[in-house]
């Protein structure tokens, strides 16, 4: 390859560049699971260039036949995309949508599962809409597409379980009876079994508070810019455990802080991560700087409750 890595850890290497370039110049079917979340197309741009709503999907397919090409047949592409709204008025824009279909009319992909990222402490925006004329609510969930080129990637979600909610530990002491609901669900005696967790929903809550975090302070001492539009780390690291094995490779085409490195470390897994801003990539560095990678993570890394869901779960 002729590109050569800003740094390397144990299991992975970081790149500036452009993720275009750099994924044309990797082997097709090599890569296992690609998770990002490229930069939105935002009414309000952001500092590193978000494309138009309009020109969105013109300027994202081509990454997307790059990311369609260099996957094994078994791997996934995990793409978070926030929403947006149309310029001047209270409309929401489709383009989350559009792009949606595109990856799956033009590109092929399959659309294996949506997810929702809850955020509860999303700022309340556009202002206008939610405080100041109050006609609109807050917008606290971003949209999570997991696609993939086969209709059946590997997958195990037996290694995403949740905690048990209240309820449900008390109907695995006490068992059920035999039933059919009013829905038309049979429920069997076997729907008590403790199978060591509950399934997940594809709902993920959690906030982008990763105040504390190595990272952060890091950042902050030395003096550096702290990237403006991570995500938290219990999103890769709810889809490395649920699509990827230990030693499978994971690339992150706009990796930003690199999150997604930093948790592919800590989980056992080999990663590439391309980042196009050259602060951005070398800062990101610092992830791994901490005395344990896991304890450089997020601060709610040790939260049991990592994708709990409101209302019950089972
Ligand atoms: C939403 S941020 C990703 C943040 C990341 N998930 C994290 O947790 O830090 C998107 C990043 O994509 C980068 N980017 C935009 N176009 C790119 C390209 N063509 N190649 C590589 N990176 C690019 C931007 O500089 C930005 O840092």
């Amino acid at each position: 390859m002729k590109f050569r890595p800003i740094y390397k850890t144990k299991l992975g290497k970081a790149y500036a560049a452009d993720s275009l370039e750099l994924m044309s110049s990797l082997p097709t079917g090599s890569v296992d699971l690609v998770l990002t979340s490229p930069p939105y197309a935002l009414h309000f741009k952001k500092e590193y260039g978000n494309a138009d709503q309009g020109k969105y999907i013109e300027w994202f397919l081509p990454f997307a036949r790059e990311v369609a090409r260099i996957l094994r047949p078994s791997g996934s592409f995990v793409l978070n995309i926030g929403g947006s709204w149309t310029p001047g008025v209270p409309v929401r824009s489709l383009y989350p949508f559009r792009l949606l279909l595109a990856l799956c009319d033009e590109v092929r992909f399959n659309l294996c599962q949506e997810f929702f990222w809850y955020n509860p402490a999303k700022m309340p925006a556009p202002a206008e809409w939610v405080n100041v004329r109050r006609v609109r609510v807050k917008d606290s969930v971003e949209y999570i597409f997991w696609l993939s080129m086969s209709d059946s990637p590997k997958a195990n979600n037996s290694r995403v379980l949740q905690e048990y909610s209240p309820d449900m530990r008390r109907l695995i002491k006490r068992g059920v009876k035999e039933t059919r609901r009013p829905s038309g669900h049979n429920i069997k005696e076997t729907f008590s079994q403790d199978n060591g967790g509950a399934i997940p929903g594809n709902l993920i809550q959690c906030g982008n508070n990763e105040s504390n975090s190595f990272y952060i302070k890091e950042c902050k001492r030395l003096g550096k810019q702290i990237h403006p539009a991570r995500f938290p780390a219990e999103l890769p690291r709810f889809f490395t455990k649920l699509l990827t094995d230990p030693g499978d490779l994971i690339l992150d085409p706009f990796a930003g802080s690199n999150t997604t490195g930093a948790v592919a470390e800590e989980l056992g897994r080999s990663w590439i991560s391309v980042e196009m801003n050259a602060s951005y990539a070398a800062d990101s560095e610092l992830r791994f700087r901490a005395p344990r990678i896991d304890e450089g993570m997020a601060a709610v890394a040790g939260q049991k409750t990592l994708f709990e869901l409101p209302g019950r779960a089972g």
